[in-house]
């Protein structure tokens, strides 16, 4: 069962979503040539601390290990789950993905943004382009009366028609009191799922496409973390959390006011 949050649960998701935008937005404020990705996990952790939240990132566990840094930092053909290193320095022509997620006064708030160093190459360019016109199509499938299968396939019809391919080993999810409640969400149509579930006021989602400007498959790397692209082409990561309600989906992710 995916769960419906309430009126209170609402409004706290608003808040710990607000403080994920913003503190999204001021960590994408510092992404510039000859800084490294540890000095911008290191930046995240004090933003999020200054917002009086948690990161729901670090300590995050997955088969006995613990994730060790507090924001994703992901450049290149690194998909997700980049940790900062200060081996790698960002220069002219990269893509970083940031991937923010924090937890506030119980609830957690989910989203990510690719940032171009500009210049870089038209075909990369578009793969941005592309993926986060993906991640709006998604979140305008996220209607009620829809099914989350419905999201998927907007997702996978407009990557795919542009000639990108989506990512099959990693999913969007529900969030809210966990990083990950039900239900998945593929940005496939995944034949394994006959019937996915109906959309609901009350669900808060985490919609996120990560597309490869080559073949859909990914490897991670020997630190049991960094997911990379299996054929070295970049990818692109755009995601934000959505409230269902019956006016519609509500980004509740965006980016600060007048920024
Ligand atoms: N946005 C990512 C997700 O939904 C964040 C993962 S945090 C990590 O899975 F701890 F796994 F790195
Ligand atoms: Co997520």
């Amino acid at each position: 069962m995916i769960p419906i949050k309430d009126k209170i649960g609402i409004a706290k998701m608003r808040a710990a979503c607000a403080v994920a935008a913003s503190v999204l937005h001021e960590l994408k404020q510092l992404v510039r040539p000859g800084v490294t990705t540890y000095d911008l996990d290191q930046a995240a952790r004090d933003l999020i601390a200054r917002h009086g939240a948690r990161s729901a990132c670090h300590g995050y566990q997955l088969h006995s290990r613990r994730y060790p840094a507090f924001s994703c930092i992901s450049v290149n053909e690194e998909v997700v789950h980049g940790i900062g290193s200060l081996k790698r320095v960002l220069r002219d022509g990269d893509i970083v993905t940031l991937d923010v997620v924090v937890e506030y006064q119980g609830y957690i708030g989910d989203n990510a943004f690719t940032v171009p160093l500009l210049p870089i190459a038209a075909r990369v360019a578009d793969l941005l382009r592309v993926t986060q016109e993906a991640l709006v199509a998604g979140i305008a499938a996220a209607t009620v009366g829809n099914r989350i299968g419905d999201i998927s396939q907007a997702v996978q019809r407009h990557v795919e028609g542009h000639g990108f391919s989506v990512v099959r080993d990693m999913v969007g999810h529900g969030v809210g009191l966990a990083m990950h409640e039900e239900p998945q969400i593929p940005n496939f149509v995944d034949k394994k799922r006959h019937r996915t579930e109906e959309i609901r006021p009350g669900m808060t989602l985490a919609i996120e496409p990560m597309v490869n400007l080559g073949g859909h498959k990914t490897k991670t790397l020997a630190d049991g973390w960094t997911c990379v692209t299996a054929d070295g082409t970049p990818s692109a990561h755009f995601e934000h959390t959505v409230l269902t309600t019956e006016r519609g989906p509500e980004i509740l992710t965006l980016p600060p006011t007048g920024a």
